[in-house]
């Protein structure tokens, strides 16, 4: 038997989020989601510990107090009093267990017979046991995953949704901590650009770390940050991607991976061989760049208001390898020196958001990423200190919208 402050969320959509410490005190080991009863109506559970019924649809208000009971054929829910002074700290405590859910529900799948980490290797990898190499000594001293957050998700104020600001990202006071979905940006390189500043490499290095703490300020818990980035000069190399990696979990974030992304033929001809069919010198021609892809304290996001995924099958099974072949973008075409082209941004949000969420882009350039979050319905917001630069973006965005909305028309006219 157990006791909850409803939601206004739960009261409005009709479902109670069963708070429990671990699925088996309610549920045992069946598999989510699953049918059940509530009251003898039918419901159901969903894979992060929530019993949604039609029963309860508009039944309660929020901050009402409910009892519930597991009864041989589901459960019964009844009302035992109000209690909204509390609600403030059962929000947060519920919050919390959807997390701890979720690895519960890991937990349980790794147990389930399948491969594990051995010295030759394990074919398959089917509910691959892995527990063993990640306690293992390699890990300790790399930032791990925080197992009981808190996963608060803070409005950000209308007028600031689908805006560019005309200011540096090193401050983004805008924006409330834990209100962004996914960051996906191209930080400028430092390399003589019109808006390069020929900062030293550790003035460079503290300017994107001031962003990127700002970046993981509003972030929400398992909100993603990817950055693109490429390496610079020969004589030696810079491998700007490496500091990246390394400030990016000084700030605290976890590294997921990193996509090679092969531009092939639209890589600038650099005919700089060193020295040519000798091995006196040669040298290697970048035909690539990084997108190095990071989570704010955990690898998983609940999605608790059912926002839809927008991702294929066949986009998923391409985009979630590491290598990403598409040619680069023309500066010249679009007016800004160095701008990604839409499919680097449009990837990332497909895989790693769903609809409506929020993209930030704290270098926004000539708003590529604002372009792509449109195309996906998600919002944008971004950070851009030249002014013509913002000027270029908002032309591009609009027409965007203008051919967005030619091409509904024409639909409807058919
Ligand atoms: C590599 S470009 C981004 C290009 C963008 N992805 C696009 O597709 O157009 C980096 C941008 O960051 C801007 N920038 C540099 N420092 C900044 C700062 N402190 N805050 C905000 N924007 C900045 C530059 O003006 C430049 O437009």
């Amino acid at each position: 038997m157990l006791e909850k402050i409803l939601g206004k969320m739960e009261t409005s959509k009709g479902f109670i989020h069963i708070p429990v410490r671990e699925r088996k005190d309610l549920i045992g080991d069946i598999s989510v989601p699953c049918k059940t009863l509530l009251n003898t109506e039918i419901a159901r559970i969903d894979s992060y510990g929530r019993l949604w019924s039609s029963f309860l649809k508009g039944k309660f208000s929020a901050g009402s107090k409910v009892r519930l009971t597991r009864k041989e054929d589901g459960f019964q829910v009844e009302l035992i009093g109000n209690g909204y002074e509390n609600y403030e700290k059962i929000k947060k405590k519920d919050a919390a267990f959807i997390n701890s859910w979720d690895s519960s529900k890991q937990r349980t799948q790794i147990r389930k017979k399948g491969t594990c980490t051995s010295s030759f290797g394990s074919p398959g990898r089917f509910g691959h046991d892995s527990s063993k190499f990640y306690k293992s000594r390699l890990y300790e001293g790399i930032p791990s995953e925080i197992k009981e957050t808190v996963y608060v998700e803070n409005e950000i104020p209308q007028d600031y949704l689908n805006r560019i600001f005309c200011k540096s990202s090193e401050r983004m006071d805008e924006l409330p901590e834990n209100s962004i979905h996914l960051m996906v940006t191209s930080p400028p390189y430092n390399v003589g650009k019109d808006y390069d500043k020929n900062f030293s490499l550790e003035e460079y290095r503290n300017l994107l770390r001031q962003v990127f703490k700002e970046v993981y300020r509003v972030l929400v818990t398992g909100g993603r940050a990817c950055v693109n980035i490429a390496n610079l000069g020969r004589k030696p190399y810079i491998p700007l991607h490496t500091w990246i990696i390394q400030d990016m979990l000084d700030i605290g974030f976890l590294m997921r991976g990193e996509i090679i992304w092969d531009k092939g033929s639209s890589a600038a001809a650099s005919t700089a061989w060193g020295s040519w069919c000798s091995a006196t010198n040669p040298t290697l021609r970048d035909v690539h760049e990084y997108i190095l892809v990071f989570s704010k304290d955990t690898f998983s996001r609940p999605n608790l208001k059912d926002k839809k995924n927008t991702i294929t099958r066949e986009e998923f099974l391409e985009w979630s390898k590491s290598v990403w072949s598409f040619p680069a973008e023309s500066a010249s075409k679009i007016g800004h020196p160095a701008p990604f082209p839409i499919e680097l941004p449009l990837r990332l949000i497909k895989l790693y958001t769903f609809e409506k969420d929020v993209v930030l882009d704290p270098f926004m350039g000539s708003g590529t990423t604002a372009i792509a979050a449109l195309q996906t319905n998600r919002h944008y917001i971004g950070y851009e200190i030249i002014k013509e630069y913002v000027g270029i973006a908002e032309k591009r965005i609009k027409e965007f919208q203008s051919a967005q909305s030619q091409m509904k028309l024409s639909n409807f006219s058919v």
